[in-house]
């Protein structure tokens, strides 16, 4: 068994090699020239060097693509049609397409590259996305593994965003980074404020752009933000919420919460947070503040390891299992869930056993 597992550790270590190696042969040897990639019908034209991938070739020239996993191609959000010059679709770009999109030219833009011109359609809506230079306000810890980066925004000076929406923020060059990399963080703060953000950011063990936020940012540093992305922010309707955060999934929940209390929209909500131990809860005093202001809203913090220093007398176990004790009729529920994946497929699976129709079940998965 242990063999097996070194054996299989070791093949995939020298498949993550050949990779780098094949990246690192293709930047040196390969020269494309300059390639033109037309959008939407040559609404825009732009002139590029060959070689690149699309998602970051677009990205230089100002024009953003959603993306949430920094362009490994595990996140399926950088969809594009390519409609000449994209080469045959590659097996890293299937698992995330259906028929339709297979027959009408979708792609992973962090997949292709732009060898030759292409031509491209992608929706207006991106235009509208934006890079951001700020500055770093604030870092306060809210758990022994969670920050809080605040964020003044330079220029341009205010970023438009629903309540839930996230943000890429790029982690420059340094000792654990060769080059800078982009992830998705949710915006925590109320889309009311316009010229800040706070983000809220779990230390993940050998993690290149967590490493970075937690040892290496400081105050009064200067960063780049691009964004607003994502389809999880709150819809509009009368429903009864459900929202289920894990750790650091709470911060586009609070963005939500802080809507609801700035627009007075007082809908029936329960707000179920699952965190291991009393030292991992965070913003209880900004949940029960935001709370007093909404009438028909309750919280539910649930630990799954409580200590016994921790004195609990609140719910225990998975955040799920207290959402299972007390939903038994879900068929008139909106749900917004955020974290990490394990619980999002528990709960959704919960959830729709209990009535919860799928096209009103909104997650983001931190993962
Ligand atoms: C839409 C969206 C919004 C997000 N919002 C937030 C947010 O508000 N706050 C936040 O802290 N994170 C958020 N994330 C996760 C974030 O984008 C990064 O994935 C995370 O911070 C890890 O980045 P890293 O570079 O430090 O780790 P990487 O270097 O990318 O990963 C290192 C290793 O850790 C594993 N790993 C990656 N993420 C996690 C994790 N969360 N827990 C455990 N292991 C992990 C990887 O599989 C890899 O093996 C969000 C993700 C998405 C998709
Ligand atoms: S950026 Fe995530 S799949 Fe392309």
């Amino acid at each position: 068994m242990v063999t097996l597992v070194l054996g299989l550790l070791s093949l995939s270590g020298l498949c993550a090699f050949l990779a780098l190696l094949l990246e690192a042969a293709h930047a040196v040897f390969a020269d494309y020239g300059p390639c033109r990639i037309s959008i939407n019908g040559g609404a825009k034209e732009l002139s590029v060097k060959g070689g690149g991938r699309l998602l970051g070739t677009l990205m230089d020239q100002g024009i953003f693509i959603p993306s949430a996993c920094g362009g490994r191609g595990s996140c399926g959000l950088c969809k594009v049609r390519v409609l000449e010059g994209g080469g045959p679709l590659l097996p890293t770009e299937t698992p995330y397409m259906n028929a339709q999109e297979v027959a009408d030219g979708t792609r992973l833009s962090c997949q292709v590259r732009v060898r030759t011109d292409l031509v491209i359609q992608i929706p207006e809506a991106f235009f509208l996305i934006r890079e951001f230079r700020a500055r770093v306000v604030g870092l306060k810890p809210l758990t022994p593994f969670i920050k809080e980066v605040h964020l003044k925004l330079l220029d341009p000076p205010e970023i438009v965003f629903k309540p839930g929406q996230f943000i890429q923020f790029q982690v420059p060059e340094y000792e654990g980074s060769p080059e800078p990399v982009y992830r998705a963080y949710s915006i925590a703060s109320p889309a009311r404020l316009k010229n800040e953000i706070k983000l809220v950011i779990t230390r993940v063990e050998r993690g290149v752009a967590t490493t970075y936020i937690h040892t290496l940012l400081k105050e009064g540093d200067e960063v780049r933000i691009n964004g607003p992305y994502g389809d999880f922010y709150l819809r509009h309707s009368d429903r009864e919420m459900i929202m289920i955060g894990t750790g650091s999934g709470l911060a586009p929940l609070m963005s939500i919460l802080h809507h609801m209390a700035d627009e007075k929209i007082d809908r029936p909500c329960t707000l179920y947070f699952g965190v291991k131990s009393r030292q991992d809860l965070f913003y209880q005093e900004e949940i029960h503040e935001l709370g007093a202001k909404l009438s028909r809203f309750r919280y539910v913090p649930v630990l799954s390891q409580p200590l016994p220093e921790d004195r609990w007398d609140g719910e225990t176990g998975f955040v799920t299992d207290a959402v299972a004790r007390d939903v038994t009729d879900g068929s008139r529920m909106e749900a917004y869930l955020c974290g990490n994946p394990l619980m999002i497929n528990a709960a959704v699976k919960l959830l729709m056993e209990r009535g919860v129709t799928e096209d009103r079940i909104f997650f983001d998965k931190f993962g």
